[in-house]
């Protein structure tokens, strides 16, 4: 994987270059605002008329609809939500673009499940961030920057590297450094790590604290143990800096033990399995298939998330009830 810093970044790479930041959400705020710090003088907000678009012009941004920004730039960062961003691109996006103009993305999906078609001459180019927007943005307040895959698609004007490079070195995307990776591998990554890994910390949370419960433990002290005494970030910030091997030989025995018992017994549960399952319908579109289909039909399934707040309140409430005694200190991130 080829590795960039900020010595990587050509000085002049956005000289006179317009640039316009579609999306005004998340990522989209943090991203404007770093690069305003980073002196660019030419820079607009496209947004539809909503409290996204009401908070740019409070941050004192020029706001223009989306077609009307794309159309008056020359490197449009594209940061809308993924599943939304097809027929945005379709309707308000690709008919506006200026010839010789570059297209950013903040993630792989739209590239990797071909749900948007790219005009000829643009450059099209993925700058995706592996933290998320408010954290970037604490961060570059701090001088502080984040790690990022990069990756040119497709490069019409012949300097595509050059212009991703002089964008990542002006949001931050330099200064802890930046990774090639293409936008299928990156979407595949991102979506697998997110249904595996993700999904099982969520998923262990809640039926440990159900069962734990159920068992007579105080809610409080569950809520505690797992998450709020902030000694389980020690483990993960273990990883980060000893790594997974030489930081696990560092925990007790017991520890150890009851690990690899219960690591045998999921892996003979068949989890291995559904892992690999997991990766493959990432891999060939299925995932992708049905939350456009998701989208399409208003979200049904996500509605059920929210339907499940109050199974989660005993939960909610076992963390407010340590909260009141807790000093909460940043995790310094
Ligand atoms: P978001 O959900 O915060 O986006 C909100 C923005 O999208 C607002 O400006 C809103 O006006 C606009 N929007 C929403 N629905 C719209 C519609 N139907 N038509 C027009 N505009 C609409 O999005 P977020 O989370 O910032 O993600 C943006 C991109 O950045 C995505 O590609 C995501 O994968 C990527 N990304 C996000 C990160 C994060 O921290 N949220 C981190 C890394 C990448």
């Amino acid at each position: 994987m080829r590795f960039f810093t900020q010595k990587d970044c050509p000085a002049d790479a956005l000289e006179r270059e317009r640039i316009a930041v579609l999306g005004y959400g998340n990522l989209g705020r943090s991203l404007a605002l770093n690069l305003r710090d980073a002196g660019i003088p030419d820079l607009v907000i496209g947004n539809v008329a909503d409290t996204y678009a009401d908070q740019a012009k409070a941050d004192g941004f020029r706001v223009l609809s989306i077609a009307e920004a794309t159309h008056a730039a020359d490197v449009v960062l594209v940061l809308l939500p993924d599943e939304v961003i097809p027929e945005v691109y379709a309707k308000d996006v690709a008919p506006h673009l200026a010839a010789g103009s570059v297209v950013v993305f903040a993630s792989g999906y739209c590239l990797a499940y071909d749900l948007i078609a790219p005009p000829d001459g643009i450059d099209i180019l993925m700058l995706a961030p592996r933290m998320g927007g408010s954290v970037i943005r604490e961060r570059h307040q701090q001088g502080d920057g984040f790690h990022a895959f990069l990756s040119v698609e497709k490069d019409a004007s012949g300097k595509a590297w050059r212009r991703l490079l002089g964008v990542a070195g002006a949001v931050g995307a330099l200064r802890r450094g930046a990774f090639e990776l293409d936008a299928r591998s990156e979407a595949q990554l991102d979506l697998f790590i997110e249904q595996t890994l993700g999904a099982i910390v969520g998923f262990s949370i809640m039926t440990a604290f159900s069962i734990g419960v159920e068992g007579g433990l105080p809610p409080a002290a569950l809520a505690l143990e797992m998450y709020l005494s902030g000694e389980m970030e020690t483990v993960w910030r273990g990883f980060r800096e000893q790594g997974l091997e030489r930081s696990a030989a560092t925990h007790g025995m017991t520890a150890q033990f009851g690990g690899l018992m219960r690591t045998m017994q999921l892996f003979q549960a068949g989890l291995y399995d559904q892992f690999r399952q997991t990766f493959e319908e990432i891999r060939n579109g299925q995932f992708a298939t049905q939350f456009q289909a998701e989208r399409e039909a208003g979200y049904p399934s996500l509605a059920q998330v929210e339907a499940m707040g109050p199974q989660l309140a005993p939960l909610t409430e076992a963390e407010d009830e340590i909260r009141k005694h807790l000093t909460t200190r940043s995790s310094g991130t």
